[in-house]
């Protein structure tokens, strides 16, 4: 089986396995409070790696005009069915490892919009995890979001508490620590379909996507990286007393214990100064008038 983008892999089961689990649902609905804070009906709005769609479809239902992009063909065909009716939306492939540098989003024959034609830009959920230096993707931005726009990203953070302390108790350090070193690579992996040849001749029961390298930057790496061109203006956790989501379903089979940590999660998981203990970071930018 030819190797291909982890996110194509994971995309058929993303939304259940992510999107409409209950941890999934709560964390997506904080991050849908700050982005209706930020963008109103009438904007025009870039989002990078959409993912499946969810939160471009939330704004186009809120009357937010968006250009959803991602650099994984499966996610896109998912974003693309699960919006087309809203009318509001425009699905397009950007790998942001690969930045255009003419005034396109990317290599799709569609015209694209011209320079500082959003309002804003996000980017939810780890797409930015995926580069090990930010300045390209501000600078990038710099040139399509009008001054006074703002930015805002959901990012994977450096020191996630729950995944040293869940993954330490059970004597797995390797995963534990991951985020410390400088080489993460994810791989995903997913047992095959099933296959044509009779028993014994197919051999592999799993394939596996290409290692994609992450890299988990603090806020004050994001911060210096965007600086030229933007101005950090809020920054909160994300999941600071709920888990991972490879923790997620040890956690939602106890409905008590998941209770508990929602209510801890409402009550004290906005405080900025704890945002990197969570599993990710929300940051919010604004685009400086220069
Ligand atoms: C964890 S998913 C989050 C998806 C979506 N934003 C959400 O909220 O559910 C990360 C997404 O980032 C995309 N991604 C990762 N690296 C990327 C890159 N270099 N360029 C564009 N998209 C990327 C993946 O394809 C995937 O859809």
């Amino acid at each position: 089986m030819t190797p291909q983008n982890a996110f194509d892999l994971l995309a058929s089961d993303y939304d259940e396995t992510f999107s409409y689990t209950p941890i999934g649902r709560y964390l997506r609905g904080r991050v849908h409070s700050r982005l209706e804070r930020l963008f109103r009906a009438g904007d025009h709005v870039l989002e990078l790696g959409c993912g499946t769609g969810e939160d471009a479809l939330r704004l186009a239902g809120r009357g937010v005009s968006v250009l959803a992009t991602d650099a994984s063909e499966a996610m896109l065909d998912i974003a693309q069915a699960k919006t087309a009716d809203s009318g509001r939306v425009r699905v397009e492939k950007l790998d942001l490892r690969m930045l255009p540098v003419s005034g396109d989003t990317g290599s799709t024959p569609n015209p694209q919009p011209s320079a500082l034609a959003f309002d804003g830009a996000f980017a939810n959920f780890g797409p930015l995890n995926g580069l090990d230096d930010w300045r390209p993707l501000a600078a990038w931005l710099s040139a399509r979001v009008k001054p006074g726009g703002m930015a805002a990203f959901g990012v994977m953070s450096p020191l996630c508490m729950w995944e040293m302390i869940w993954h330490g108790t059970h004597g797995d350090f390797k995963t534990a620590f991951r985020r410390w070193r400088k080489d993460t690579r994810f791989q995903p992996q997913k047992p095959s379909p099933p296959s044509p040849l009779p028993q014994g001749e197919g051999k592999s029961s799993r394939f596996a996507a290409e290692p994609f390298r992450v890299s988990y930057p603090t806020i004050r790496r994001l911060t210096r990286d965007f600086a030229p061109h933007f101005r950090r203006v809020h920054v909160e956790p994300l999941g600071l007393f709920l888990p991972p989501s490879d923790v997620f379903g040890g956690v939602e089979k106890r409905p008590g214990l998941l209770k508990v940590l929602m209510r801890l999660e409402d009550r004290f998981g906005r405080w900025g100064g704890l945002a990197l203990l969570a599993d990710h970071y929300w940051i919010e930018f604004e685009r400086l008038n220069r």
